[in-house]
């Protein structure tokens, strides 16, 4: 149902957008056509053409990743800066939703540390389920887990490996890790072992809200 309804507001703001290119160009309807053909961008990016508008947000679709995407190439260092700058910065981006392609931010799925596996308190690199079952690699970074999140969840692309936007991010991914690390400790998994912890199930954003 939550996709039906997804469906009917990206048409409706097809519609929109093709309606005010009407307004705008008050051309007839054959030009338009003509123009669309040419080089009209809402042609090529007809979001009616994207099948379930839903798969991209879903992080357990099914969907392999290139390795080579998302490891940091040999030689390359993330850029160096002032931590507390970097952590400021990486902040502002985690919250913002222009670095995906699906509306998502990093904090959406992360609010209040949700979403994350009890790998997420040990030291990187580290073993990442998604990251073995996405990327076919047995361990991860901790930038380049910012990569993954990047292309798979956030359905974008990875961040250029030498930008200050990859190094800020990994500063506060490092200082939500400690965070997340400290409340660990604090509630021990024994004390709910039924604590969902099944990234797929209760934090899916593609759940329909009730
Ligand atoms: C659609 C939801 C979603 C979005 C958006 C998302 N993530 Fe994640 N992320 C996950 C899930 C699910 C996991 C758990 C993966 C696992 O443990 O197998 C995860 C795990 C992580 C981890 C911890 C991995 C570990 O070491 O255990 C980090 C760090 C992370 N994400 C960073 C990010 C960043 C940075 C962004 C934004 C660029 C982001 N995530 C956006 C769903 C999301």
């Amino acid at each position: 149902m939550g996709e039906l309804k997804d469906r009917v507001r990206i048409l409706g703001f097809a519609c929109t957008v093709f309606g005010s290119v009407l307004l705008i160009n008050g051309a007839s309807p054959s030009l338009l056509i003509a123009q669309s053909k040419a080089g009209n961008p809402c042609a090529a990016k007809n979001p009616c053409a994207a099948k379930n508008p839903c798969a991209g947000k879903n992080p357990c679709a099914a969907k392999a990743v290139d390795p080579k995407l998302i490891t940091r190439p040999a030689g390359t260092e993330l850029v160096a800066g002032q931590q507390a700058e970097l952590v400021k910065l990486g902040e502002l981006l985690w919250k913002d939703t222009k670095l995906s392609t699906n509306g998502l931010s990093c904090e959406t799925c992360h609010r209040g540390n949700a979403s994350f596996s009890p790998s997420f308190a040990q030291p990187y690199p580290h073993p990442v389920a998604m990251v073995a079952e996405k990327a076919g690699l047995k361990q991860i970074h901790m930038d380049e887990m910012v990569q993954i999140c990047m292309v798979v969840p956030m359905a974008s692309k990875p961040l250029p490996w030498n930008s200050k936007e990859l190094a800020s991010l990994t500063a506060y991914v490092g200082r939500v890790q400690k965070g997340f690390a400290a409340e660990q400790t604090k509630k021990p998994a024994a004390s709910n072992p039924c604590a969902p912890r099944n990234p797929c199930a209760p934090k899916n954003p593609c759940t329909p809200k009730k």
